[in-house]
């Protein structure tokens, strides 16, 4: 008895676990599609008017304030999560069967969730150096032109600065290739954990789980590549 319902605590753990890594997954999707919808205010090519002041309101509004506490646990617990799931995986698979034909069985991203994960965190970090820490905790960013003091930027002069080097446009870029099979996985895995499976939608989940992660990837890397040939300017 006593064991039987230490087994079922685990399984439930276990399952657990991986519906906060689906809630967090959906939630850090969430936030990339804001987060893109944005940027892309760059290419009103308004001279940053338009993304400036998305930027201002991104920085100011006090309810998207506490969502970047929100957001910044989600990031933390997707990752830590990841690491007691995988760690349970390898536990659990530490006999390898004669049979197992991993290519036959899954795509390669899907088994490499970890390493593009651990490249995802790696951009993060140079990203937030990039963009975060100098909005936050320094004043070298202004709201907008009017509101400009000696020595400071604009949200949008200071990506044009960034992507001025062909070595960060680069690692955006591969970065986003990383995001795109990420995504790939991440998105229809999701919603099959979440218990969303259905012999009608379940395609349909996986043919917008696709799309979305191309797209949003695409977008997000020709913004790099873009202001780096002066195409916004
Ligand atoms: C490649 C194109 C991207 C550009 C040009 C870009 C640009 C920016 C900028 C300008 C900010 C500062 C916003 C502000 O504080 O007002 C920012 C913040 C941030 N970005 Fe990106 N971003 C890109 C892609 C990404 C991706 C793919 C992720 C996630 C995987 C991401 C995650 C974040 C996070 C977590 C923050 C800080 C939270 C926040 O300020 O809302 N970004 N980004």
């Amino acid at each position: 008895m006593n064991k039987k319902s230490t087994k079922s605590g685990l399984f439930s753990t276990l399952i657990g676990k991986k519906m906060l890594m689906g809630i967090t997954g959906l939630f850090l999707i969430t936030f990339l599609m804001v987060h893109c919808g944005i940027n892309m205010l760059i290419f009103a090519n308004d001279g940053g008017v338009l993304f400036n002041k998305g930027a201002e309101f991104m920085g100011t509004n006090p309810l998207i304030r506490i969502m970047e506490i929100v957001l910044f646990l989600g990031i933390i617990a997707h990752i830590v999560d990841a690491l007691v799931l995988t760690l349970a995986n390898k536990k659990s698979r530490s006999v390898k069967y004669a049979h197992e034909k991993p290519n036959a069985n899954s795509k390669w991203y899907s088994r490499w969730m970890g390493l593009l994960g651990t490249l995802i965190l790696m951009f993060l970090i140079m990203h937030l150096n990039h963009f975060w820490i100098v909005t936050r905790f320094t004043d070298h960013i202004a709201h907008s032109e009017l509101d400009k003091l000696p020595g400071q930027e604009t949200m949008f002069e200071e990506m044009k600065e960034i992507f001025e080097n062909p070595l960060i446009v680069l690692l955006y870029v591969a970065s986003m290739v990383s995001l795109a099979y990420h995504l790939l996985h991440g998105f229809q895995s999701a919603f099959q954990t979440m218990g969303w499976n259905h012999p009608k939608y379940t395609p349909a989940i996986k043919k917008t789980g696709f799309w979305f992660s191309v797209i949003i990837s695409v977008l997000f890397a020709i913004m790099p590549i873009a202001m780096h040939l002066g195409i916004i300017k």
